[in-house]
């Protein structure tokens, strides 16, 4: 498989700059996810790697080569849009084949690609059915499938679920991991869905306003998010952030806000101390927060209860801590009431503290 490089890559519309200089390496048989909020530059970056949009400044290298210069056909690589643009007209069968017949493959070669392909994403009772006739993520299968029948070395998504009820979503998201297993390409996938990006990706490219703001993989993107974007992109429910101040009691480390004080531990604490700025933003994901009426008040926040969504076997509880606003996630068969006022340990090695300025995390290097 062909590794691909982004070297640099700069993107103007006349005078606005919308992509700042990216720099990318993808391995071999790596599913890469871009991910960011709408207008973050993820799907222009796609499309200057299939050839669809001009690189301004900078460079593309497959394999060592560059090909900014390389109209998309002489790039190998397929690429599956949001909307599909199957032909309506033709088959499903018809559509899968279309590139091999129009590179006048033979016949034989072709029906066993289209058996192939149709097999692996599930479409073999459906061949001679038109896009049509099918649900949407019918369709989607058939967008994929024509993508894989090309054989080429590098497979581009651009929100290729978005169009999808949740319950489909979450089925063929978990059939793409598994296509992902099967097939060995590169894959570069774009979605705003923190969750698809997690699911899917060896590794994760978090991208906000033009830039990169982190890549790694899904593990330590959520473990040790750089900056207060990506720790708030990525986990649902939401990290919650609350504003606090560093300070030094006797040889202990706490960082102190409206309505808690949290004594700090190991790395946590010599990162705070050794930091020059003071104020901070205390970080800490609903699910390091376990409700526990006995836990000592310097490793827990107390909360009020505002909101509470049954969502199932857990609940999610909007609360107030101080100024700030908490959510956390309680077992739903916990006896509770609204206006309650309950307390929830907190994981000490699991808090993130941010520079409450340049929002970037504090931690040791
Ligand atoms: N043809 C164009 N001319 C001018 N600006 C453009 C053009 N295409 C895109 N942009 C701008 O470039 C930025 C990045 O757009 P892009 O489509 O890459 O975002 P995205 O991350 O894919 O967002 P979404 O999640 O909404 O699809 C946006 O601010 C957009 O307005
Ligand atoms: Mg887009």
């Amino acid at each position: 498989m062909p590794t691909i490089q982004l070297d640099n890559l700069i993107k103007r519309y006349g005078e606005v700059e919308v992509l700042h200089g990216i720099e990318l390496e993808m391995a071999d048989n790596e599913f890469t996810v871009l991910v960011g909020p709408s207008g973050c530059g993820k799907s222009t970056t796609l499309r200057m790697v299939a050839g669809l949009e001009d690189v301004t400044e900078g460079e593309i290298y497959v394999d060592g080569k560059p090909v900014s210069h390389l109209e998309p056909k002489d790039r190998d690589l397929a690429m599956v849009f949001q909307d599909y643009a199957l032909y309506p007209h033709m088959n499903v069968a018809q559509n899968i084949s279309f590139a091999l017949r129009l590179a006048r493959r033979p016949k034989a070669e072709v029906h066993a690609k289209v058996k192939e392909v149709a097999d692996m994403v599930g479409l073999t009772d459906f061949l001679h059915r038109k896009p049509g006739a099918l649900s949407g993520g019918q369709r989607q299968r058939v967008a994929m499938a024509r993508a894989l029948a090309k054989d080429s070395g590098i497979f581009l998504f651009d929100e290729p679920l978005s169009n999808l009820d949740a319950k489909l979503r979450g089925q063929l998201r978990a059939e793409l991991a598994l296509m992902s297993q099967r097939v060995e390409k590169n894959m570069i996938y774009v979605t705003h869905d923190q969750i698809e990006a997690m699911t899917l990706a060896d590794r994760i490219v978090v991208m906000h306003g033009g830039y990169i703001q982190q890549q790694g993989s899904p593990e330590a993107l959520f473990k040790r998010p750089v900056n207060k974007f990506v720790a708030g992109f990525l986990g649902m429910p939401p990290m919650n952030f609350l504003n606090g101040e560093i300070k030094e009691e006797a040889g202990d480390v706490f960082v102190k806000g409206n309505g808690f004080s949290l004594r700090l531990q190991d790395e946590k604490a010599q990162a705070a101390k050794a930091h020059r700025v003071r104020e901070v933003v205390l970080g800490v994901r609903p699910s390091d927060l376990v409700f526990d009426a006995e836990a000592p008040s310097d490793q827990a926040l107390t909360l009020d209860v505002m909101v509470s969504e049954y969502v199932g076997a857990q609940s999610v509880l909007l609360c107030q801590c101080g100024a700030d606003q908490v959510t956390v996630e309680m077992n739903s068969e916990t006896p509770m009431a609204l206006g309650q006022t309950l307390r929830f340990r907190i994981t000490p090695n699991r808090v993130h503290l941010f520079d409450r300025e340049s929002e970037d995390a504090i931690q040791s290097k």
